[in-house]
């Protein structure tokens, strides 16, 4: 469920008709709804109440302050994977005791950044980034938390390009070695071992892989004990997927009804970092027609955004709906089209071969389940200004990031002379 719905014929987020914030911030712009977003990271803390455990959101699925401080005021840590993530995580007021730091490449610099600030932990994931971990923390004086992120090798069933927790793929330690990694990793004198990670994949839509994943790192945990390594946490990542179309991904509640009686058996504090789940379906990319054109008998919706503002179509062959404005166009004729944007690529589009009503120039459209991997993987392309965000809270909307200006796209740039 989610705050986006029609009221006098017209869409609204929460009760701002989306019209309103067009006329006033112009278009493209994203917004979202704050009821949504809080509402969907209570379900985790309700599914997860019968188990010691943390919420880190994976910030990497909406990035912009206002979305991490509202998370972190509702009680969530956060999962990052940069030093970048890092200081908008810190900026939006998140304890760093509720940071966790993934990521397969992690700078000596991110690595000093993430000490100083006192994290909770790193989910390092290969043996020469626990040399450097073990490196920086000795020469900053400091002791390392430390979880390794082990690769369950089980198919999440998802976009091989959004897969990560098979063997073929770049993730984690191969469950099979990581035994003799906690090894190392118990000798050096910075790190000190306190948890396991592993993330299988991302837009999951049913519960037997995170199971398969648990059950296994369970019996990994099991091995750790027999050589003394006594863990705190069990962070078992991100994943579960929304509904873009007619997927019927289980409800966190679902989820935990599987896996929280084996994982409480463990004693540990669960980690989880859930990213599109919470953020996915609380924000929407607001766009404008500019033009309708026909070519060899196909119908052509060209809108102001581009894959420069939302590429999970163009990256993925990802569906993400399309619903007009006024509601009133819903009921004119339908006929199969694209929505393209204005950018100089064929892979250019918001919707390909869709069955759409016949919108007209000026006309304004919704790309629905844009909140999540939307503005966070946005880029200034074909030099477009990156879009305005928009927060909504009940009957009142802010700008929470301002459109950019063409000055903002220069930003650092000069000529040699
Ligand atoms: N934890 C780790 C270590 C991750 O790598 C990810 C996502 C998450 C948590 C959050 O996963 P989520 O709950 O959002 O599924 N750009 C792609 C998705 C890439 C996901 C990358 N990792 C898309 O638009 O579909």
């Amino acid at each position: 469920m989610h705050d986006f719905q029609y009221a006098n014929g017209a869409l609204h987020c929460e009760s701002v008709p989306l019209e309103k914030i067009a006329q006033e911030v112009g278009t493209p712009f994203y917004c979202y709804s704050q009821n949504t977003l809080v509402r969907h990271f209570k379900v985790y803390e309700e599914a997860f109440k019968d188990v010691n455990h943390l919420i880190c959101y994976a910030v990497k699925a909406n990035s912009n302050l206002a979305i991490i401080n509202e998370l972190v005021k509702a009680g969530a840590g956060c999962d990052i994977v940069s030093g970048g993530e890092l200081f908008r995580a810190l900026k939006a007021g998140c304890d760093p005791k509720k940071i966790v730091y993934a990521g397969v490449g992690k700078t000596e610099e991110e690595i000093e950044y993430a000490l100083k600030s006192g994290i909770l932990m790193f989910n390092a994931e290969s043996s020469q980034e626990l040399f450097a971990i073990d490196a920086v923390a000795a020469r900053l004086g400091l002791k390392a938390g430390v979880a390794l992120r082990v690769n369950p090798d089980v198919d999440p069933k998802t976009h091989p390009y959004i897969s990560t927790g098979l063997k073929k793929n770049k993730f984690g330690i191969s469950i099979d070695g990581a035994l003799e990694e906690y090894r190392l990793a118990a000798q050096m004198k910075n790190i000190q071992l306190i948890g396991v990670h592993q993330h299988i994949g991302s837009q999951i839509t049913q519960v037997s892989p995170f199971v398969d994943a648990v059950e296994r790192l369970l019996a990994f945990v099991e091995k750790l004990k027999g050589i003394n390594i006594n863990i705190k946490y069990i962070d078992i990542g991100g994943g579960l997927g929304i509904t873009y179309k007619d997927e019927s991904p289980p409800l966190p509640a679902e989820l935990a009804k599987e896996i929280v009686p084996q994982l409480k058996k463990s004693g540990c504090t669960i980690v989880m970092e859930p990213g599109r789940n919470i953020v996915g379906n609380a924000g929407v990319l607001v766009s404008r027609v500019l033009y309708t054109k026909k070519n060899e008998g196909k119908t052509f919706f060209v809108v102001d955004a581009g894959m420069n503002d939302l590429v999970r179509p163009a990256m993925y062959q990802a569906h993400q709906g399309i619903q007009p404005v006024d509601h009133a166009v819903a009921d004119r004729p339908k006929l199969e089209a694209d929505v393209v944007g204005p950018i100089c690529e064929s892979g250019d589009f918001l919707a390909k071969d869709r069955i759409l009503p016949e919108f007209k120039k000026g006309e304004l459209l919704a790309v629905m389940s844009a909140g999540a991997y939307g503005f966070s993987m946005a880029s200034n392309y074909n030099s477009r200004r990156r879009v305005a965000e928009v927060l909504v809270k009940g009957s009142a909307y802010h700008v929470v990031r301002a459109r950019e200006t063409w000055e903002d796209l220069i930003r650092g740039e000069k000529t040699i002379g």
